[in-house]
Parts: structure tokens; sequence; C-alpha cells
């Protein structure tokens, strides 16, 4: 979790489940997929955070970060989220 900047987008790659992007928000570790369902845009590289929302760059769509429902068209499907547990400054997602 020492890895992790507040409002950074930190990419995480689990071989043989996929891509996954990690949030640090007001002190609490979130995940979801890391490709917008909107378009193939890659959120750690291609979004930023506001608050408790990911925007994608690509066109400005938005999704909550704690439940992945969308926040801002042109985004309509939910992003994937996962719990996410950290022990000994390790993060685990339930995938
Ligand atoms: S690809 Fe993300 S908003 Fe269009």
């Amino acid at each position: 979790m020492s890895d992790l900047e507040e409002g950074e987008i930190f990419h995480a790659e689990v071989a043989g489940s996929g891509n996954f992007a990690i949030y640090l928000v007001e002190g609490k570790v979130y995940a979801s997929d890391n490709i917008c369902t909107h378009g193939a845009a890659t959120l750690s590289e291609d979004g930023y955070v506001e608050k408790f929302n990911v925007i994608c760059s690509w066109h400005d769509g938005a999704f909550d970060i704690r439940t992945g429902e969308p926040a801002a068209l042109p985004c309509m499907v939910a992003l994937k989220t996962y719990p996410v547990e950290v022990k000994n400054d390790e993060v685990f997602l339930t995938i």
C-alpha cells in the first residue's frame, strides 16, 4: 500500500486474471477493471481521479470509484469493481 499515492491510479497486472486499476482516495483503497467500458482507454494511463470519480480522458466520461457506476456521459456501462483488503501494507483483491 505504500506504493499508492492519494489521487493517483496504480496499475496492477495479475497473471491469468487481467489488469486492474488501484486507487487510494481519502485513505481508502479501491480497485476496478483498468479498461474504460466506453472504449479501450486504459484508466491507469488515460484516467485521473477527481474526488471519488475516475475520469477517462478519452471522452471525459467518468465512473464512481467506490461502485463503478457511471458518473458522467458518455460512460453508461458500469466499471467492474473489486473488494479490497489491506494486510501488512499489501493490497489484496477478491477477483
Ligand atoms: S473511452 Fe473512456 S470515456 Fe470514451
